[in-house]
């Protein structure tokens, strides 16, 4: 993506001190909207702590840096214990996502049988695939989301496009493009009347700081709405599709995306809005069938509830406090949208149905 005039992917390589050896470079997203800065992630735990921390995040991302992660680890100390504990760490950063260990397995699958000193650059290669890979599965994601709101539109010419969105499914929380509004970009680029919902998405408002960052760079008409909003606007003809990401996808369709998507799904499912979700094949668990029942859920720290970040009147980035000192908060960062609640899963291969006939129907034969 484009920010102010200069292309930037969500991560890259650096030349590192050590002869051949590499550092990478990440988006802070901690800090924005209101500070873009980039940081040096240099060793497999500020790798994981980057993710762990959310300085990067977002299913595909979170999954590249880990395959990073583990070439970090790797430059270090490509003996097998290394690897080992690698994995170890970095899987057990953040549960939820499924992108995480399929990239760490794909990583590991290659340089395992390598001698150690081959496997730093295999690990480097492979990270490198799964990020250009990504790139390219967004892209399409985008081309089969664009069918889907062309045809939209055409039943409606002339008249604004509104969909709404949950949490920051774009460009930052993959290596570019974005899953659910890669779909949103290529619409705007097209020059179909796209208005973006934009739910600011608490605790940890992914939604009115990073999506609304995205879409303001782009161009993209949007407007931040509390989270609460999504059903009285459904309600009133206000929304004319929803469309989302995902962490986990189940082989039967059942998607886990930020707190607060299920709510969503049926409030559209009560007021017959179209539920879409966007995934690339990474982001697909064919060992789980129920999602409810099977899906680890990331807790979270009870002070991103009971706290919020924003930017004081001084420019400073501060965090102030919400609720009386003393007050529990609870913080379940995910939870799971049946499928009988999703209209169609926009992936990098077409439009499945959220079943798992859909799904097979375009990964059947893989
Ligand atoms: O906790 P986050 O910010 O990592 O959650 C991100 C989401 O819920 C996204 O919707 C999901 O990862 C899909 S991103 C393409």
């Amino acid at each position: 993506m484009n920010i102010d005039g200069k292309a930037w992917r969500t991560i890259w390589l650096e030349p590192d001190s050590g002869l051949g050896s590499y550092a990478i470079g990440v988006i802070d997203q901690t800090l924005l909207p209101h500070q873009f800065t980039t940081r040096t992630l240099r060793s497999c735990a500020e790798a994981a702590d980057a993710i762990s921390t959310m300085v990067v995040r977002g299913a595909p991302l979170i999954g590249v840096t880990g395959a990073y992660g583990l070439m970090l680890a790797l430059q270090a100390d490509p003996g097998d214990t290394s690897l080992a504990a690698a994995f170890e760490q970095l899987n057990a950063t953040r549960p939820t996502a499924i992108n995480l260990r399929w990239a760490l397995e794909r990583v590991r699958a290659k340089v395992q049988p390598l001698a150690p000193a081959e496997r730093a650059e295999a690990a480097k290669a492979e990270a490198a695939a799964i990020a250009d890979e990504d790139v390219a599965m967004c892209d399409a994601i985008g081309n089969h989301g664009l069918a889907i709101f062309q045809q939209l539109a055409a039943a409606r010419p002339g008249a604004r496009l509104n969909v709404l969105t949950h949490c920051n499914a774009g460009w930052l929380a993959t290596v570019d493009w974005g899953t659910a509004l890669a779909p949103i970009y290529k619409a705007h680029r097209a020059g179909l009347p796209i208005h973006v919902w934009v739910d600011e998405t608490r605790p940890r408002n992914q939604g009115a700081s990073l999506t609304a960052y995205e879409l303001a760079k782009e161009g993209v008409p949007h407007t931040v709405i509390v989270d609460n909003a999504g059903g009285h606007l459904m309600q009133h003809g206000q929304v004319d599709a929803v469309i989302v990401g995902t962490d986990r996808t189940t082989r039967r369709g059942d998607v886990c995306n930020k707190i607060g998507t299920y709510l969503k799904a049926l409030a559209a499912h009560d007021n017959g809005v179209p539920f879409y979700v966007a995934l690339p094949a990474s982001t697909i668990d064919w060992t789980i069938g129920d999602g409810v029942a099977e899906i680890p859920i990331e807790a979270r720290s009870a002070e991103e509830v009971t706290h919020i970040q924003g930017r004081g009147a001084d420019g400073a980035i501060t965090t102030v406090q919400l609720t009386p000192t003393g007050s529990a908060g609870f913080n379940p960062a995910f939870d799971v949208t049946p499928a009988r609640l999703v209209t169609g899963l926009i992936t990098e291969r077409g439009v499945a149905a959220a079943t798992e006939a859909g799904l097979q129907e375009l990964y059947g034969n893989d």
